[in-house]
């Protein structure tokens, strides 16, 4: 059985607190957008199809408590929350991507709905049908991603380096960075897998270790400043990394200390890969300069648990999230295949015309 962070159960929904995680398994409810807003922006849930996911469910959850006027109100009313959504963390395209298909979907129904309540229901089929949407991608993509490494290292087992968290905790189940490592281990070909701890919020320590010891898979944590010394000592297949979002020219914004990890493994002749579903693709910026980077409170680089670690008075600057361009990128693996990033332009507007059709 793997790890679930989301339970959403006859129109009640539940997160796995993940601040408390490892130590702590505690469940919290969610009851409307606002619960919602606060847990994601408080890290309680995090990586960028979970914050989507959660964040659209919660409105599910909160539309079967309101009333309405007419279909027209509905609409205002939905599209206001999912804006609202989209602001409690700027750099995943995830939220921004489901609002925007959500929004045009609800405006559509002002028209065609014979009622408030027939238009309030297919609202929240549609956000349903996106969680499982969700764990298919992940279970696709994964496929996709373990044959491609067993192909290139002719069916030998594979060593991984990862980063950050990206599996069933960030993820509607099964993950994508994290889902190809499963997807190995599941066919006896991971050799082993390195992930760092992935400093301030360490979501590797803390999260991946977690996960990764509870299906038992066999698995290394370094701290970030180890990897080019992994790299140089141990024999990496692949470094394997999620993403938050991926623009039109194939430069990708992930989790800080991407970057870093891409031009070590340049530097090593390392493959570098990237894993994400196609709701992660964002053709509205050209490349990735003019990604908002979401920049974090210093004290979670000052504090582990409340316990201080840096001197007092200390200035700090936390990005959550750096830009990894194109040129570092072997190839990215979405659950339609692999791609490289030159051809990521051509995917992204297929994509973009499949979303509005
Ligand atoms: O700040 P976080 O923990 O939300 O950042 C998470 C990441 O950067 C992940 O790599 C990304 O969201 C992909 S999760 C499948």
């Amino acid at each position: 059985m793997s790890l679930k962070s989301i339970i959403y159960k006859k129109q009640h929904l539940t997160i796995l607190n993940q601040l408390l995680l490892p130590f702590e398994k505690e469940f919290i409810d969610l009851e409307n957008t606002e619960d919602a807003w606060d847990a994601i922006h408080k890290m309680q849930v995090r990586g960028a199809p979970a914050i989507s996911i959660v964040g659209c469910l919660s409105l599910a959850v909160e539309l079967r408590t309101k009333t309405f006027g007419s279909c027209e109100e509905q609409a205002d009313y939905v599209c206001e929350r999912l804006r609202y959504l989209v602001t409690a963390r700027p750099t995943a395209v995830n939220m921004t991507d489901a609002a925007h298909v959500l929004s045009e979907m609800t405006r559509g129904l002002v028209t065609t709905s014979e009622s408030v309540s027939t238009m309030r229901d297919k609202v929240i089929t549609e956000i349903e049908k996106m969680w499982d949407e969700d764990i298919n991608a992940n279970h696709e993509l994964s496929r996709h991603g373990a044959d491609m490494l067993l192909e290139k290292s002719n069916g030998e087992p594979v060593t991984l380096l990862t980063h950050c968290n990206t599996g069933s905790l960030a993820t509607a189940g099964y993950g994508t960075a994290l889902g190809v490592v499963r997807a190995l281990h599941e066919r006896q070909k991971l050799e082993h897998v390195y992930f760092t701890e992935t400093r301030p919020y360490n979501q590797g320590s803390r999260l991946t270790a977690f996960e990764l010891i509870h299906d038992d898979i066999p698995a290394t944590l370094v701290c970030d400043s180890m990897a080019s010394a992994l790299m140089q000592h141990k024999n990496l297949s692949a470094v394997i990394v999620g993403v938050d979002r991926i623009v039109t020219n194939g430069d990708v914004a992930n989790k800080i200390g991407t970057y870093q990890l891409a031009i070590a493994a340049k530097y090593h002749n390392i493959p570098f890969y990237v894993a994400a579903t196609e709701y992660s693709f964002d053709v509205s910026h050209r490349t990735g300069a003019s990604i908002k980077i979401e920049e974090r409170e210093p004290t979670e680089m000052t504090s582990v648990r409340g316990v201080r670690v840096a001197a007092p008075g200390v200035n700090c600057w936390n990005p959550a999230f750096d830009v990894t361009p194109a040129e570092l990128i072997t190839a990215v693996i979405t659950e339609f295949g692999i791609f490289t990033p030159s051809q990521v332009e051509e995917r992204l507007i297929e994509v973009q015309k499949l979303k509005h059709h």
